[in-house]
């Protein structure tokens, strides 16, 4: 089986929206957390889709999907403290569900790059099937460096560089047990499940990612992402 975790957890405080999370926001008339549903739904690789938001989001997330998506069976699992606990409590929700045999796969992502390609989704799949565990990076496009303090301190090759997206998917079996493994000093400070896999020695291989799977974070982001809802084909 491959599911989906799709990842609306978080507050999206960077937006400076009071009222709603800003997966809840609306681009092209419609929830950004809908549109990033709809895509998964439509590509042909994924068995089943979850989507983990806060607690007292559960409700409402239910009706959106009801009033949006009505034929469509979408799970919806509480978020964590943080997006690594969120993830972690898709994985929990699956196996006490459905339970996890060795070869299921999870492709997790954002719920706030609604532009993931049907593309990056499959190679998402394979890549975690073959190797283990997938990360969809961008290759830098401006110079990356990096600074200590108000000064530039190092500029890595360029080529060497990329910007890290979503999907991230593994094997369900071994990531849970990767998890389990680290130490709960490991576990506070590692929020991300490829650096856990970085850490423990074992290969991600790269989905090359595209500029249009960016991630709506500030008030301009979303004025892009409205934009091109209503100027392209979907
Ligand atoms: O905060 P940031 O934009 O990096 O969040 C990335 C994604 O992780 C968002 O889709 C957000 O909803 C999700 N997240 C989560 N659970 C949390 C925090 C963030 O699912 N506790």
């Amino acid at each position: 089986m491959v599911y989906a975790g799709i990842l609306a957890g978080g507050r999206g405080e960077r937006m400076g929206h009071t009222q709603r999370p800003k997966q809840f926001l609306p681009i092209g008339g419609r929830p950004i957390l809908i549109h990033t549903v709809e895509r998964f739904l439509h590509a042909g690789c994924i068995d089943r889709v979850l989507v983990a938001v806060p607690a007292k989001w559960m409700e409402y997330t239910k009706v959106l999907l009801e009033k949006y998506l009505p034929e469509a069976a979408v799970s919806v699992v509480e978020g964590g403290e943080d997006r690594n606990g969120s993830l972690l409590r898709v994985c929990g929700y699956i196996e006490k569900t459905f339970g996890i045999k060795e070869e299921d796969v999870l492709v997790s992502h954002d719920a706030v790059r609604p532009f993931v390609s049907a593309r990056i989704l499959e190679e998402n799949v394979r890549f975690a099937r073959e190797v283990g565990a997938a990360n969809t990076m961008l290759p830098a496009i401006d110079t990356i460096a990096t600074g200590e303090g108000e000064f530039l301190d190092t500029i890595p090759p360029r080529e060497l560089m990329y910007q890290v997206q979503t999907p991230q998917s593994f094997r369900m079996a071994a990531f849970i047990e990767v998890c389990r493994s680290l130490t709960e000093r490991e576990a506070k400070t590692l929020t991300d499940a490829s650096k856990i896999y970085r850490l423990k020695g074992l290969p991600v291989k790269i989905v090359v990612g595209e500029q249009q799977n960016f991630k709506i974070t500030t008030p301009y982001d979303l004025a892009v992402a409205d934009f091109l809802c209503k100027n392209q084909p979907a």
